[in-house]
Protein backbone atom coordinates (compact mmCIF):
# COMPACT_ATOMS: atom_id res chain seq x y z
CA UNK A 1 0.00 0.00 0.00
CA UNK A 2 3.00 2.30 1.22
CA UNK A 3 4.55 1.64 -2.26
CA UNK A 4 1.87 2.02 -4.31
CA UNK A 5 1.32 5.45 -2.60
CA UNK A 6 4.78 6.18 -2.86
CA UNK A 7 4.87 5.51 -6.65
CA UNK A 8 1.76 7.47 -7.02
CA UNK A 9 3.21 10.34 -5.36
CA UNK A 10 6.41 10.52 -7.69
CA UNK A 11 4.23 10.48 -10.88
CA UNK A 12 2.36 13.50 -9.76
CA UNK A 13 5.51 15.04 -8.92
CA UNK A 14 7.04 13.99 -12.45
CA UNK A 15 4.14 15.48 -14.12
CA UNK A 16 4.28 18.86 -12.09
CA UNK A 17 8.22 19.02 -12.46
CA UNK A 18 7.83 17.91 -16.41
CA UNK A 19 4.76 21.01 -16.78
CA UNK A 20 6.69 23.84 -15.34
CA UNK A 21 10.22 22.48 -17.45
CA UNK A 22 8.29 22.59 -20.35
CA UNK A 23 6.29 26.19 -19.30
CA UNK A 24 9.95 27.63 -18.98
CA UNK A 25 10.63 26.22 -22.50
CA UNK A 26 7.79 27.76 -24.24
CA UNK A 27 7.06 28.48 -26.77
CA UNK A 28 9.46 25.38 -28.34
CA UNK A 29 7.29 25.04 -31.58
CA UNK A 30 4.91 26.69 -33.59
CA UNK A 31 1.04 27.83 -31.78
CA UNK A 32 -1.73 28.78 -33.82
CA UNK A 33 -3.59 32.02 -33.24
CA UNK A 34 -7.72 30.89 -33.60
CA UNK A 35 -8.99 34.46 -35.48
CA UNK A 36 -12.70 33.54 -35.64
CA UNK A 37 -13.76 36.01 -38.21
CA UNK A 38 -12.84 35.78 -42.16
CA UNK A 39 -9.89 36.87 -43.59
CA UNK A 40 -9.34 40.58 -44.14
CA UNK A 41 -11.74 41.94 -41.61
CA UNK A 42 -11.39 43.52 -38.46
CA UNK A 43 -10.55 40.67 -36.03
CA UNK A 44 -8.23 39.17 -38.83
CA UNK A 45 -5.87 42.16 -39.37
CA UNK A 46 -5.61 42.57 -35.43
CA UNK A 47 -4.75 39.22 -34.73
CA UNK A 48 -2.17 39.04 -37.23
CA UNK A 49 -0.48 42.20 -35.95
CA UNK A 50 -0.74 40.12 -32.25
CA UNK A 51 0.61 37.30 -34.04
CA UNK A 52 3.55 38.77 -35.76
CA UNK A 53 4.44 40.60 -32.28
CA UNK A 54 4.26 37.25 -30.46
CA UNK A 55 6.90 35.82 -33.20
CA UNK A 56 9.13 38.29 -33.30
CA UNK A 57 9.30 38.10 -28.88
CA UNK A 58 9.05 34.75 -28.36
CA UNK A 59 11.08 33.34 -31.21
CA UNK A 60 8.46 30.59 -32.51
CA UNK A 61 6.29 30.93 -35.41
CA UNK A 62 2.60 31.88 -33.97
CA UNK A 63 0.17 31.19 -37.15
CA UNK A 64 -2.93 32.45 -37.40
CA UNK A 65 -5.95 30.02 -38.43
CA UNK A 66 -9.08 31.50 -39.27
CA UNK A 67 -11.76 29.32 -37.83
CA UNK A 68 -15.20 31.19 -38.69
CA UNK A 69 -18.94 30.58 -37.89
CA UNK A 70 -21.91 31.00 -35.66
CA UNK A 71 -20.67 34.62 -34.84
CA UNK A 72 -16.92 34.12 -34.09
CA UNK A 73 -18.30 31.32 -31.17
CA UNK A 74 -17.55 28.35 -33.75
CA UNK A 75 -13.64 29.19 -33.25
CA UNK A 76 -13.56 30.21 -29.53
CA UNK A 77 -14.93 27.30 -28.44
CA UNK A 78 -12.51 25.42 -30.54
CA UNK A 79 -9.62 27.34 -28.53
CA UNK A 80 -11.71 26.78 -25.19
CA UNK A 81 -11.89 23.18 -25.81
CA UNK A 82 -7.54 22.92 -26.84
CA UNK A 83 -4.93 21.60 -24.67
CA UNK A 84 -3.93 24.69 -22.09
CA UNK A 85 -0.56 24.81 -23.25
CA UNK A 86 -0.43 27.83 -24.66
CA UNK A 87 0.26 26.47 -28.21
CA UNK A 88 -3.15 27.38 -29.18
CA UNK A 89 -4.50 31.35 -28.73
CA UNK A 90 -7.30 32.95 -29.52
CA UNK A 91 -7.56 36.18 -30.29
CA UNK A 92 -11.02 37.21 -29.92
CA UNK A 93 -13.48 40.00 -28.93
CA UNK A 94 -16.28 41.56 -27.23
CA UNK A 95 -18.49 39.39 -28.80
CA UNK A 96 -17.27 36.06 -28.71
CA UNK A 97 -15.67 37.01 -24.86
CA UNK A 98 -18.37 38.46 -23.11
CA UNK A 99 -21.38 38.91 -24.83
CA UNK A 100 -21.71 35.56 -26.82
CA UNK A 101 -24.15 34.39 -23.75
CA UNK A 102 -27.14 36.51 -25.00
CA UNK A 103 -27.56 35.27 -28.45
CA UNK A 104 -26.77 31.64 -27.38
CA UNK A 105 -28.47 29.78 -24.54
CA UNK A 106 -26.11 26.52 -25.70
CA UNK A 107 -22.77 28.42 -26.18
CA UNK A 108 -20.71 25.43 -24.92
CA UNK A 109 -18.08 27.56 -23.47
CA UNK A 110 -18.46 29.83 -20.03
CA UNK A 111 -16.28 33.11 -21.80
CA UNK A 112 -15.24 34.04 -18.13
CA UNK A 113 -14.07 30.58 -16.42
CA UNK A 114 -12.65 28.91 -19.54
CA UNK A 115 -10.56 31.23 -20.55
CA UNK A 116 -7.39 33.13 -19.27
CA UNK A 117 -7.08 36.42 -20.16
CA UNK A 118 -3.62 37.80 -21.76
CA UNK A 119 -4.16 41.35 -22.64
CA UNK A 120 -6.30 44.21 -25.03
CA UNK A 121 -5.20 44.49 -28.35
CA UNK A 122 -7.12 46.99 -29.88
CA UNK A 123 -10.38 49.38 -29.56
CA UNK A 124 -11.99 50.42 -32.81
CA UNK A 125 -15.26 52.63 -32.92
CA UNK A 126 -17.72 51.24 -34.96
CA UNK A 127 -18.76 53.11 -38.21
CA UNK A 128 -22.21 52.95 -39.89
CA UNK A 129 -21.36 52.20 -43.36
CA UNK A 130 -24.23 52.15 -46.25
CA UNK A 131 -23.81 51.64 -49.96
CA UNK A 132 -22.69 53.96 -52.24
CA UNK A 133 -25.77 54.52 -54.08
CA UNK A 134 -27.94 53.75 -51.01
CA UNK A 135 -30.61 56.59 -50.94
CA UNK A 136 -29.38 58.77 -47.89
CA UNK A 137 -26.39 60.87 -47.47
CA UNK A 138 -26.40 61.24 -43.92
CA UNK A 139 -27.35 60.02 -40.80
CA UNK A 140 -30.77 62.03 -40.39
CA UNK A 141 -31.82 60.84 -43.95
CA UNK A 142 -30.47 57.26 -42.97
CA UNK A 143 -33.05 57.24 -40.01
CA UNK A 144 -36.00 58.70 -42.02
CA UNK A 145 -35.31 56.44 -44.85
CA UNK A 146 -34.80 53.38 -42.46
CA UNK A 147 -37.99 54.25 -40.53
CA UNK A 148 -40.09 54.47 -43.47
CA UNK A 149 -38.55 51.78 -45.56
CA UNK A 150 -37.55 48.87 -42.84
CA UNK A 151 -38.91 46.05 -44.78
CA UNK A 152 -36.76 47.00 -48.01
CA UNK A 153 -33.32 46.99 -46.18
CA UNK A 154 -30.85 44.50 -46.16
CA UNK A 155 -28.29 44.51 -43.25
CA UNK A 156 -24.52 42.44 -43.36
CA UNK A 157 -23.38 41.45 -40.05
CA UNK A 158 -20.50 38.94 -38.81
CA UNK A 159 -22.84 36.43 -37.47
CA UNK A 160 -25.50 36.08 -34.39
CA UNK A 161 -23.44 37.97 -31.18
CA UNK A 162 -20.67 39.18 -33.68
CA UNK A 163 -19.56 42.93 -33.01
CA UNK A 164 -21.32 44.51 -36.33
CA UNK A 165 -24.34 42.39 -35.61
CA UNK A 166 -24.73 43.87 -32.08
CA UNK A 167 -24.27 47.79 -33.30
CA UNK A 168 -26.67 47.29 -35.93
CA UNK A 169 -28.81 45.98 -33.11
CA UNK A 170 -28.52 48.61 -30.80
CA UNK A 171 -29.11 51.48 -34.00
CA UNK A 172 -32.24 49.24 -35.05
CA UNK A 173 -33.23 49.18 -31.39
CA UNK A 174 -32.76 52.68 -31.16
CA UNK A 175 -35.08 53.63 -34.25
CA UNK A 176 -37.51 51.04 -33.56
CA UNK A 177 -36.48 48.83 -36.51
CA UNK A 178 -36.09 45.54 -37.10
CA UNK A 179 -34.43 44.92 -40.69
CA UNK A 180 -33.40 41.61 -42.13
CA UNK A 181 -29.91 40.50 -41.02
CA UNK A 182 -27.85 38.97 -43.47
CA UNK A 183 -24.98 36.83 -41.73
CA UNK A 184 -21.88 36.42 -43.64
CA UNK A 185 -18.25 34.57 -41.86
CA UNK A 186 -16.81 38.23 -40.92
CA UNK A 187 -17.33 41.81 -41.79
CA UNK A 188 -14.66 41.59 -44.88
CA UNK A 189 -17.27 39.30 -47.25
CA UNK A 190 -19.79 42.11 -46.19
CA UNK A 191 -17.99 44.70 -47.35
CA UNK A 192 -17.59 42.94 -50.69
CA UNK A 193 -21.59 42.05 -50.96
CA UNK A 194 -22.30 45.35 -50.38
CA UNK A 195 -19.93 46.74 -52.85
CA UNK A 196 -21.26 44.38 -54.92
CA UNK A 197 -24.96 45.95 -53.80
CA UNK A 198 -26.36 42.87 -52.34
CA UNK A 199 -26.28 44.33 -49.06
CA UNK A 200 -27.33 47.95 -47.58
CA UNK A 201 -25.57 48.50 -45.06
CA UNK A 202 -23.22 47.43 -42.14
CA UNK A 203 -22.07 48.65 -38.62
CA UNK A 204 -18.55 47.88 -38.23
CA UNK A 205 -15.52 48.69 -36.64
CA UNK A 206 -13.65 51.05 -38.18
CA UNK A 207 -10.73 49.78 -39.73
CA UNK A 208 -13.36 47.13 -41.49
CA UNK A 209 -14.29 49.74 -44.58
CA UNK A 210 -11.60 52.43 -44.02
CA UNK A 211 -10.29 52.19 -47.20
CA UNK A 212 -13.24 51.96 -48.90
CA UNK A 213 -15.22 54.83 -47.73
CA UNK A 214 -11.82 57.08 -48.20
CA UNK A 215 -12.05 55.77 -51.92
CA UNK A 216 -15.82 56.81 -51.89
CA UNK A 217 -16.63 52.98 -53.04
CA UNK A 218 -19.08 53.18 -49.76
CA UNK A 219 -20.51 55.85 -47.79
CA UNK A 220 -19.81 56.08 -43.70
CA UNK A 221 -23.04 58.01 -42.74
CA UNK A 222 -22.12 57.72 -38.22
CA UNK A 223 -19.24 57.04 -36.43
CA UNK A 224 -20.70 54.70 -33.05
CA UNK A 225 -19.21 57.04 -30.22
CA UNK A 226 -18.75 60.58 -28.90
CA UNK A 227 -15.81 61.67 -30.67
CA UNK A 228 -15.10 61.68 -34.03
CA UNK A 229 -12.64 59.36 -35.58
CA UNK A 230 -9.71 62.09 -36.89
CA UNK A 231 -9.18 59.66 -39.83
CA UNK A 232 -12.67 60.86 -40.58
CA UNK A 233 -13.33 63.89 -39.50
CA UNK A 234 -16.33 64.98 -41.68
CA UNK A 235 -18.67 61.81 -40.00
CA UNK A 236 -20.64 62.98 -37.65
CA UNK A 237 -20.91 61.11 -33.70
CA UNK A 238 -24.05 59.14 -32.96
CA UNK A 239 -23.89 61.61 -30.10
CA UNK A 240 -24.40 64.42 -32.00
CA UNK A 241 -26.85 63.22 -34.11
CA UNK A 242 -28.93 62.55 -30.91
CA UNK A 243 -28.42 58.83 -30.43
CA UNK A 244 -26.28 58.05 -27.99
CA UNK A 245 -27.56 54.52 -27.63
CA UNK A 246 -25.65 53.82 -30.55
CA UNK A 247 -22.48 53.66 -29.18
CA UNK A 248 -20.25 50.52 -29.30
CA UNK A 249 -15.90 50.16 -29.50
CA UNK A 250 -16.05 46.75 -29.36
CA UNK A 251 -12.48 45.28 -27.81
CA UNK A 252 -10.26 42.66 -29.70
CA UNK A 253 -8.01 40.92 -26.82
CA UNK A 254 -5.78 37.27 -26.68
CA UNK A 255 -7.14 34.66 -24.25
CA UNK A 256 -5.84 30.97 -23.82
CA UNK A 257 -7.96 28.27 -22.25
CA UNK A 258 -7.95 28.35 -18.45
CA UNK A 259 -5.59 26.40 -16.85
CA UNK A 260 -2.53 27.92 -18.77
CA UNK A 261 0.53 27.41 -17.02
CA UNK A 262 1.40 31.01 -15.44
CA UNK A 263 4.78 30.68 -17.03
CA UNK A 264 3.20 30.60 -20.32
CA UNK A 265 0.52 33.39 -19.17
CA UNK A 266 3.09 35.79 -18.44
CA UNK A 267 5.48 35.30 -21.74
CA UNK A 268 2.35 36.04 -23.65
CA UNK A 269 1.37 39.06 -21.56
CA UNK A 270 4.88 40.45 -21.34
CA UNK A 271 5.52 40.37 -25.08
CA UNK A 272 1.97 41.36 -26.13
CA UNK A 273 3.00 44.45 -24.02
CA UNK A 274 6.15 45.09 -25.37
CA UNK A 275 4.97 44.39 -28.93
CA UNK A 276 2.16 47.51 -28.17
CA UNK A 277 4.47 49.54 -27.07
CA UNK A 278 6.67 49.91 -30.35
CA UNK A 279 5.97 52.77 -32.03
CA UNK A 280 5.55 50.80 -35.65
CA UNK A 281 2.86 49.05 -33.68
CA UNK A 282 1.26 52.28 -32.34
CA UNK A 283 1.02 53.89 -35.62
CA UNK A 284 -0.11 51.00 -37.22
CA UNK A 285 -3.03 50.96 -34.84
CA UNK A 286 -3.35 54.40 -34.93
CA UNK A 287 -4.09 54.41 -39.23
CA UNK A 288 -6.35 51.66 -38.24
CA UNK A 289 -8.70 53.67 -36.70
CA UNK A 290 -7.74 52.42 -33.34
CA UNK A 291 -8.40 54.34 -29.87
CA UNK A 292 -5.38 54.54 -27.64
CA UNK A 293 -4.94 52.05 -25.37
CA UNK A 294 -2.98 53.75 -22.26
CA UNK A 295 -0.68 50.92 -20.49
CA UNK A 296 -2.43 50.96 -17.58
CA UNK A 297 -5.16 48.90 -19.80
CA UNK A 298 -2.98 46.19 -20.68
CA UNK A 299 -2.18 43.29 -19.22
CA UNK A 300 -4.41 39.75 -18.23
CA UNK A 301 -6.00 41.23 -15.15
CA UNK A 302 -7.18 44.67 -16.44
CA UNK A 303 -8.55 42.12 -19.52
CA UNK A 304 -10.06 40.35 -17.20
CA UNK A 305 -11.98 43.36 -15.37
CA UNK A 306 -12.98 44.93 -18.86
CA UNK A 307 -14.55 41.48 -19.97
CA UNK A 308 -16.12 41.48 -16.42
CA UNK A 309 -17.48 44.98 -16.71
CA UNK A 310 -18.77 44.86 -20.08
CA UNK A 311 -20.62 41.79 -19.47
CA UNK A 312 -22.47 42.95 -16.99
CA UNK A 313 -23.08 46.73 -18.56
CA UNK A 314 -24.01 45.48 -21.55
CA UNK A 315 -25.89 42.26 -21.65
CA UNK A 316 -29.10 43.17 -19.67
CA UNK A 317 -29.28 45.78 -22.82
CA UNK A 318 -28.61 43.54 -25.55
CA UNK A 319 -30.97 40.76 -24.21
CA UNK A 320 -33.67 44.12 -24.37
CA UNK A 321 -32.47 45.29 -27.65
CA UNK A 322 -32.98 41.41 -28.80
CA UNK A 323 -36.76 41.23 -27.43
CA UNK A 324 -38.21 44.67 -28.83
C1 LIG B 1 -14.63 40.74 -38.51
O1 LIG B 1 -13.44 40.74 -38.36
O2 LIG B 1 -15.20 40.16 -39.46
C2 LIG B 1 -15.49 41.47 -37.50
O3 LIG B 1 -14.69 42.14 -36.60
C3 LIG B 1 -16.33 40.46 -36.81
C4 LIG B 1 -17.46 41.06 -36.05
O4 LIG B 1 -18.24 41.82 -36.59
O5 LIG B 1 -17.61 40.70 -34.88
Amino acid sequence: MARRLATAIIAMLAVVVTGSARAQDYPARTATVIVPFAAGGPADITGRIVADIFSRYLGQKFVVENVVGAGGTTGALRAAKAPADGYTILSGHLGTNALAPAFYPNLGYDPQKDFDPIGLSAEYPELLVVRKDFPANNFKEFVAYAKANPDKLNVGHAGLGSVSYIGCLLLHAAIGIKPTMIPFTGTAPVLNAMLGGQVDYECDPVLGTLSQVQAGNVKALAVAARKRSPLLPDVPTSHEQGLPEFDIAPFYAVFVPSGTPQAVIDKLAGALSKGLNEEAVQKRLAELGADNIEPGRRGPKALADLVKSEAARLLPILRAAAEK
